[in-house]
């Protein structure tokens, strides 16, 4: 018998690759983004699909690749790129590298950006570069203190309460957060306050975006939200761009309504709202929240093991469309 075929977007960390080639025939695209056509002829045939974030996995896709497709087995925690519907109604299984596999690395990355946006890093770096040191300045890129202030996660699933931990264990920070369920362990853990969005934002001094891209996040922060926010606030988002009006921040930081925002995806992406990249209190990264070696390796065999249950007929490990 033929082995079953599998097919992968895009390059993924070879540790999965590895695993998918000892037990399947692996189709692996290059690192061109594909046109929907170019996608749909891509998969056809195969009986497991790896996709990205940056592949739409639509009813189309599915009825291209054929009958035979079991697994859409997705390289991210978030799988806003994939009709969940769709591969119910043809009895696909799509699975995700679930929060606890990239928790640590999106969380370091959030205190990256939260620390360097407190203390002007970036800036001060030029500063040196450009030679304009001369003499020490006792007012010379003052910053804010965060040991001690106020933090507030907006989504408390695994990502948002890693980092809520970082923050509460190594800066003595009060952990405020909202969710639609409440998360007992990061209550009982760190004394974690679930409260409204409205309250979160008017207390908090780190805000830290963690929600699945949904109609209900898109511009769940838009230039109301931006109001009430403290001025001295840092917004950062390492979830999805649309749950920020990227218009309004471009406005809200130009007019220092909040102090900073840190941004590792956009509304447009990877395109920036007009007038982000002029601005001097936003740092912008491309999409590397989970970027760390180990972590991918995490990731991609998440993705090859999820494959290698499905297509040897037992449950999937990661499922998210039950
Ligand atoms: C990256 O954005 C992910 O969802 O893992
Ligand atoms: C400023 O916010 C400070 O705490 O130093």
């Amino acid at each position: 018998m033929a082995k079953p075929h599998v097919v992968v977007t895009r390059p993924i960390h070879e540790a999965g690759l590895k695993i998918l080639k000892e037990h399947f025939t692996v189709t692996l695209h290059d690192n061109a983004l594909m046109s929907e056509s170019e996608l749909r002829a891509f998969v056809k045939g195969a009986d497991a699909i790896v996709s990205l974030l940056t592949e739409k996995m639509n009813d189309e896709v599915m009825q291209a690749a054929g009958e035979q497709l079991k697994i859409i087995a997705q390289y991210a925690v978030g799988f806003d790129n994939i009709d969940l519907e769709a591969a119910k109604k043809r009895g696909i299984a799509v699975t995700n590298t679930p929060g606890y596999l990239s928790g640590p690395a999106v969380a370091e990355h959030v205190l990256n950006m939260m620390f360097a946006l407190a203390r002007h890093t970036l800036p001060a770096d030029a500063f040196m570069r450009g030679g304009m040191y001369k003499q020490w300045d006792p007012n010379l890129f003052l910053g804010q203190l965060l040991t001690g202030k106020t933090v507030g996660i907006v989504g408390g699933g695994q990502i948002g309460a890693t980092f809520a931990a970082m923050c509460h264990n190594g800066l003595k920070m009060r952990v405020l957060y909202t969710d639609v369920v409440a998360n007992e362990k990061l209550e009982k853990e760190l004394g974690a306050t679930k409260v409204t969005l409205e309250k979160l934002l008017v207390q908090s001094d780190v805000v830290s975006l963690h929600v699945p891209l949904l109609p209900s996040t898109k511009h769940m922060i838009s230039k109301e939200q931006f109001h009430i926010m403290k001025p001295n606030a840092i917004l950062i988002n390492t979830s999805r761009g649309p749950v920020v009006d990227e218009k309004a921040l471009v406005q809200a930081l130009k007019h220092k309504t909040i102090y900073a925002a840190g941004l590792d995806v956009f509304e447009f992406e990877p395109n920036l709202a007009e007038g982000l990249a002029e601005l001097d209190n936003v740092i912008v990264t491309p999409h590397i929240g989970s970027a760390t070696e180990s972590t991918r390796i995490l990731m991609s065999e998440c993705v090859a093991r999820n494959v290698v249950a499905v297509l040897s007929g037992e449950a999937p490990l990661n499922v998210v469309n039950k």
